[in-house]
């Protein structure tokens, strides 16, 4: 067990904050994660679970634990299952999948983070969410220090929801989460221009490998490099909103994006939504709006957290004030 005091939490965080934590945690392997449990139930300091860092925004040095995982390992278990570990980079696992011709992970190719946090956050992109692939979550409990087996539907997920976001928030450190994938190759191109980015391409019959690497220049189109312009993805979540509020807003604004979600609610995308009151590309102090994506917020470089929290709410205002519509970040402060 990995066990470091008055640690910078700097590689940990996609933002580049660079915060400490009092005591910094790591397991490598099932017994570790109990010991760790164990450490968690003796003390009564704070503590906070983190995976790649890329769904966390820091706003100050955290005077408790920060536990983390560094369970490795991708174990193949027959029919197109595979067990991982937590501590496994997500886009590793998709990687490997595409070369061991297993299906249904392409699109989530790139999506920063560990394995653990997929299982968490629910993370998804073009189509494909990860609870389609999800079919059991192992953990230690950390009241008990028992290993515990999760089913799909134990964990109760949503678009970027689950029970470790709730009930079970701080409850369980993951040690590993088993995945579904497919022996056949059945594509998911029907969202967004991922048909048009493999037309221009000259892409007739498409491979996992190239859909795999037609979804990585999308993001890389879209979306802002952690390593240069730091930032965690998404900033804010797609709102959800009552079916008569989507009428009233579609007769104002007929061009407005929209995803229908059953016959009472539409989703509507937070990034157009602040693109529309006028903040893609501009910037608050230090802290900004990615110009070619709106929902992402970056560190124009120093940025501290405060400042990234202070656009944030601005932001909020303004899509409130306008829209009538309250967004919500879907990165973790602390
Ligand atoms: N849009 C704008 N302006 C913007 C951004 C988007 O008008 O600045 C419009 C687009 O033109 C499009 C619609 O909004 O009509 C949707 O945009 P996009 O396909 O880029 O997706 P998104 O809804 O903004 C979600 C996920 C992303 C994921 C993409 C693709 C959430 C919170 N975000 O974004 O996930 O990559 O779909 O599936 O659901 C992440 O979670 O970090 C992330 C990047």
């Amino acid at each position: 067990m990995k066990d470091c005091k008055n640690y910078s939490l700097l590689r940990h965080n996609t933002f580049g904050i660079d915060a400490q934590c009092q005591r910094f945690l790591e397991y490598a392997d099932e017994a570790e994660a109990c010991q760790v449990a164990g450490v968690l139930r003796e003390l009564t300091s704070p503590y906070i679970i983190i995976g790649g860092g890329s769904n966390l925004l820091l706003t100050r040095d955290f005077d408790g634990i920060v536990v983390h995982s560094a369970i490795r390992g991708i174990e193949q278990q027959g029919d197109g299952r595979i067990r991982c570990g937590s501590g496994e980079v997500w886009d590793d696992v998709v990687a490997w999948c595409v070369a061991h011709q297993l299906y249904g992970a392409e699109n989530l190719s790139l999506i920063p983070g560990d394995v653990g946090a997929s299982a968490v956050q629910n993370i998804g992109a073009y189509g494909v969410e990860v609870k389609d692939l999800i079919v059991g979550v192992e953990a230690v409990e950390i009241a008990t220090g028992r290993l515990c087996s999760f089913s799909n539907a134990d964990c109760q997920y949503g678009y970027r929801d689950s029970r470790f976001k709730h009930a079970w928030k701080n409850q369980y450190l993951i040690t590993h989460v088993v995945y579904q994938l497919s022996t056949a190759f059945q594509p998911v191109l029907d969202y967004g221009n991922i048909r048009t980015a493999l037309a221009e391409k000259k892409i007739d019959e498409v491979s996992a490998q190239a859909l795999r690497d037609t979804i990585i220049d999308i993001r890389n189109q879209k979306l802002p490099d952690p390593a240069v312009l730091g930032n965690a993805g998404s900033f804010f979540m797609n709102p959800i909103v009552s079916r008569e509020q989507y009428e009233l807003l579609a007769k104002e604004y007929p061009q407005m994006p929209h995803y229908f979600i059953d016959d009472d609610h539409e989703k509507i995308p937070a990034g157009w939504l602040i693109e529309q009151c006028g903040w893609k590309g501009k910037s608050q102090g230090r802290a900004g709006v990615h110009d070619r994506q709106a929902l992402v917020l970056v560190n124009r470089g120093g940025a501290t957290g405060n400042e990234i929290v202070a656009l944030c709410e601005t932001i909020q205002r303004d899509v409130q004030q306008r829209f009538g519509i309250a967004i919500h970040p879907e990165v973790n402060v602390i």
